[in-house]
């Protein structure tokens, strides 16, 4: 089997490679990662010893030439996870946003098309559904609301997905995940912006009253669904993929504190984010009795793996805090944090 895997480079993406290529000693991945600044070829130097069974390409998933010039060399499926990512980023300009995860979900999608492609897997978000209340949890079947520039370029694309399913007969399926955590996460995401931000001392700046509930899922967990939804998935359908893991942010942020033997006095309870969702919560019910999926990790261990993840590849984050990474950090969290306490943060 020949896999496109897009956004191969970023956090999931490259776990998920990593993962795929050692389960399936048949199968060939070509990689199209753009390696924008989320993007990172250090996280695949254990594709190494896989030799030709990974082909790394740099380019857009919305250059039309490159991705057909991809396709019309026998690919099966397309595993789609490039895209921008982070909520904040989107807030502060959300261009990029619509043109990699609309513009180049389409693109995708009219090559798959044009070259008869098996199968196309969209790596959805819980974050299209838009913000729970105390109770419940989201199900395949609830309206699809985004809050986020971010999630409504994400909730676009799942549409645009739908609708080439309907109206051409593309094999698609979506998968929806919540809040992923793990090793190679780019640290401008919660867990480990907190934990390198306290590795070094610097203030941890919490959004709000700090009560906001994600759904915590260890990435290999995510690759497993995302593994099984291409084999096995059906055709039209959506899966929601959580486990079980819903924790306020200040929970932990404090928790990776103690673990860290570092002192509450670090945080900061910065201005909120605007069109900040409450709660994420996934029933993932469907995925569990029609595939069969099960999560493995232990919240609390798998945090806590990922926490001594961060400690052992110091120069790996600190390579990333830099360059790119230090504007960013200006932009979003000087006001919030004062400009003397931000530059902490930046490693100064
Ligand atoms: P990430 O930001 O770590 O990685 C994104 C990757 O996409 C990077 O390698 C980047 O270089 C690449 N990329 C960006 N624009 C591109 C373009 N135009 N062409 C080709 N490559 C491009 O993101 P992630 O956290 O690994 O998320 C991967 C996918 O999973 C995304 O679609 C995201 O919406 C979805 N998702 C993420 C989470 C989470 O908690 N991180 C949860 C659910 C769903
Ligand atoms: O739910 C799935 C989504 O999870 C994915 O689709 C996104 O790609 C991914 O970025 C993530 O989005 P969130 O916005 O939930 O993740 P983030 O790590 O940015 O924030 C998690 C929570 O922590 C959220 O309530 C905001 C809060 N937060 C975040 C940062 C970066 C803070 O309080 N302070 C911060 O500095």
């Amino acid at each position: 089997m020949k896999l496109l895997v897009t956004g191969g480079c970023g956090f999931i993406g490259s776990n998920f490679i990593l993962e795929m290529l050692a389960e399936y000693p048949d199968l060939y991945i070509v990689n199209l990662d753009l390696l924008t600044y989320a993007g990172n070829f250090e996280n695949l130097q254990d594709t190494i010893p896989y030799g030709d069974r990974h082909r790394f390409v740099r380019g857009d998933i919305a250059d039309r030439e490159l991705v057909d010039s991809l396709m019309c060399n026998g690919i099966d499926a397309v595993v789609n996870f490039a895209a921008e990512s982070h909520v904040d980023r989107s807030i502060i300009d959300a261009s990029a946003f619509v043109r990699t995860n609309v513009l180049g979900t389409q693109v995708l999608l009219d090559a798959c098309r044009r070259h008869g492609v098996g199968r196309f897997v969209q790596v959805s978000t819980d974050e299209v559904y838009g913000s729970l209340g105390p109770d419940g949890a989201f199900t395949e079947c609830h309206p699809l609301a985004p809050n986020s520039p971010y999630s409504a370029t994400k909730a676009a694309a799942d549409l645009l997905v739908r609708s080439y399913h309907k109206t051409y007969g593309i094999d698609a399926v979506i998968t929806r995940c919540s809040n992923n955590y793990g090793p190679y996460q780019f640290p401008e995401k919660l867990i480990p912006l907190m934990i390198t931000n306290a590795m070094v001392d610097a203030p941890l700046p919490v959004y709000g009253d700090g009560l906001n509930v994600r759904d915590w899922i260890h990435v290999r967990d995510h690759c497993r669904a995302v593994d099984l939804v291409l084999r096995k998935g059906c055709a039209g359908s959506v899966y929601n993929v959580g486990a079980n893991s819903e924790y306020p942010n200040i929970e932990i942020v404090r928790y990776i504190l103690s673990r860290l033997g570092k002192p509450e006095s670090l945080i900061r309870f910065v201005k909120d984010r605007p069109g900040h969702d409450r709660r994420y919560a996934m029933d993932a019910t469907l995925i569990r009795e029609e595939l069969g999926w099960e999560p493995e990790a232990d919240f609390e261990s798998g945090l806590d793996q990922t926490i001594c993840w961060y400690i052992e590849h110091e120069t790996w984050w600190r390579r990333v805090k830099s360059g790119e990474y230090l504007t960013y950090y200006d932009t979003w969290y000087t006001e919030r944090l004062g400009g003397k306490e931000a530059g902490i943060g930046r490693g100064e």
